[in-house]
């Protein structure tokens, strides 16, 4: 795990934006799988991508987690990406993957994304799939994507798709097996707020499930500001 604590949000998308471009270009036009974060924190980062001219072809989009909501809900994650970034691209439909928020049940859904995940990456458990690049959020309760604190996500590993729950309202999200399993992990966190939890998932021991943020391991950069680093001056 590395870290990088900049000066504000907007050095942090800078230095997200340049990483993943960085990624993308290594990658010499094959296939670059991005895994896209929900909440706030990510939303300049994708009105900046949409600045990029990026090869099309080669860039698919999924998301790490979706509100169950319809896409047209303020609250959609697919919703924010989309109006942020992919509706002012080219990008082809094909390689945009949001999660389907239509079926009876989030369960279904769930299971339905891991069809669609197995069938673009030709494999099935118990092997798991390897993002090139998951982007990566952290709640003030030390969440991340749908892994809420506490929650019977965080113990599914057995599936690369399934059912999160924040208090009441259920979530689709991709489990701590499949995040791990990336190349490359980079968590954006900015704000004063983030503070405790983040000092809480970067202590070297702790309570997973409470701080579900430590359950990410592998190859991952945080990138945050100095108001969640706690270094203010
Ligand atoms: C979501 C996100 C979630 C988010 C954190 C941080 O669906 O809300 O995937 O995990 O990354 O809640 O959100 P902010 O960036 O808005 O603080």
């Amino acid at each position: 795990m590395t870290m990088e604590v900049l000066a504000n949000l907007e050095e942090i998308v800078e230095r997200a934006k340049l990483l993943l471009l960085q990624a993308i270009k290594q990658k010499k036009g094959d296939i670059f799988s991005l895994v896209v974060a929900g909440g706030s924190t990510p939303k300049p980062l994708y009105e900046a991508l949409a600045k990029e001219k990026l090869d099309g072809s080669q860039l698919h989009i999924f998301w790490g987690d979706e509100r169950y909501v319809p896409p047209t809900d303020p609250q959609s994650n697919q919703k924010m990406v989309k109006e942020a970034w992919l509706d002012r691209v080219n990008l082809p439909a094909a390689n945009i993957h949001p999660m389907p928020t239509y079926f009876a049940s989030p369960a279904e859904a769930a299971m339905e994304y891991q069809r669609h995940l197995e069938s673009f990456f030709a494999l099935t458990p118990p092997a798991f799939p390897v993002f090139d690049f998951v982007l990566l959020g952290m709640g003030d309760d030390g969440h991340t994507a749908s892994l809420f604190p506490h929650t019977e996500a965080l113990r599914v590993t057995d599936r690369w798709v399934t059912v999160g729950q924040k208090d009441n309202q259920p979530r689709l999200t991709l489990t701590v097996p499949v995040l791990n399993n990336a190349k490359q992990i980079v968590f954006l966190v900015s704000g004063a707020s983030k503070q405790q939890a983040l000092q809480a998932v970067l202590a070297p021991t702790g309570d997973n499930y409470q701080y579900p943020a430590r359950l990410i391991k592998g190859n991952v950069l945080w990138l945050v500001d100095r108001a969640a680093f706690g270094k203010n001056e």
